[in-house]
């Protein structure tokens, strides 16, 4: 997590009781474990909120840098001069662009649970980036309309939107967007949620810039497996304490889809799954230009490339920009 991140969550921390900030997790993790999406906020008052942002945002902030870094390596021109955070939360999203494009821009945060804006603004006073952020309160649904912005990121919502919600504000978002980035958890429903998003986006004229090397269907069978990336999430003491465990990290998993009408050169193929590392070769399940999935060996007599295998990480671009193939 960055720095600044950290601390502002652990000065937030620091002033209130941990047996309520422990409490208001449990019932967090009940609420989203329960049936969504629901008719009211799920994060109503502070306490909520803060045991949101010790317990999910570091992890919701990695995942949405992930799929930023690989948005940002398959379109020359993606950093945006305006944000448009839907679902926004906390901000976790906001925190993520700045991480990945430094400097200020328009940034506004739209989002329906008033404590969660409320904190979100607090915490986002660490990051000089953020001061002029708008911390908006809006109901996602079928009246939603969206500001033109340059990138609108939609981080963990769509599960907790009904299936017209869901569609009202992807059909927004590309409505308003130059560059649409959706992220989900790295679970079926998940990846399920992110595919229906994708092909929406690419009716409505997008191009899909990562993590797929095409725009055409995804060759993965329904029902038979899902595409999710990995995120590793430094855990600090006051993450340990809120969550429990003695593990210095976790690997959040996560879906999600980048697309944009921007010219964008998306990578030859992508890695899928964590590469596997045997003596003197390296197996990669890639996802390739030419849809379909295949798994490559690369062996020590491919040189380079074996090298560049031996380095190469679950979600990586295949082959490495400048690597011969
Ligand atoms: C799991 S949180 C994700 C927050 C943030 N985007 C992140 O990645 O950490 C889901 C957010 O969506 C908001 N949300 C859910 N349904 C909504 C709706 N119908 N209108 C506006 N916001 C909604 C919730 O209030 C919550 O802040």
């Amino acid at each position: 997590m960055n720095d600044p991140l950290r601390t502002a969550l652990a000065e937030l921390l620091d002033g209130l009781p941990s047996k309520e900030v422990a409490a208001a997790v449990d019932r967090l993790i009940a609420n989203y474990r329960g049936d969504t999406p629901t008719d009211a906020p799920i994060l109503r008052d502070r306490a909520d909120v803060a045991a949101y942002a010790a317990y999910r945002m570091p992890a919701t902030f990695e995942a949405v840098r992930s799929a930023l870094a690989a948005f940002a390596d398959a379109v020359p021109g993606a950093a945006p001069g305006s944000h448009l955070d839907v679902g926004g939360g906390t901000g976790a999203a906001t925190w993520a662009v700045t991480a990945t494009w430094p400097g200020g821009r328009d940034v506004t945060v739209l989002d329906w649970a008033e404590p969660a804006l409320a904190l979100g603004r607090q915490i986002a006073a660490a990051n000089p980036a953020l001061r002029n952020a708008r911390w908006q309160r809006a109901r996602i649904g079928a009246g939603l309309t969206l500001d033109p912005a340059d990138l609108v990121t939609v981080s963990y919502v769509l599960n907790e939107l009904s299936a017209a919600d869901r569609t009202a504000l992807v059909d927004a978002a590309a409505g308003a967007a130059q560059s649409v980035v959706i992220v989900e958890a790295g679970t079926p429903a998940g990846y399920a949620r992110v595919i229906e998003a994708r092909d929406r986006l690419i009716e409505a004229g997008f191009r899909i810039a990562a993590p797929c090397p095409h725009s055409a269907a995804c060759p993965i069978e329904p029902g038979r497996d899902w595409c999710h990336f990995s995120a590793r999430v430094g855990r600090s003491s006051l993450h340990r304490q809120v969550k429990g465990g003695s593990l210095a990290y976790e690997d959040e998993k996560f879906s999600y889809v980048a697309a944009t009408r921007l010219p964008a050169e998306p990578a030859p193929a992508r890695v899928v799954r964590r590469p596997q590392i045997r003596k003197g070769q390296v197996l990669l399940d890639l996802c390739e230009a030419e849809e379909q999935l295949r798994r490559a060996t690369v062996t020590k007599r491919h040189g380079d490339l074996y090298k560049a295998a031996r380095d190469a990480e679950w979600g990586d671009a295949w082959p490495p920009a400048g690597s011969a193939s």
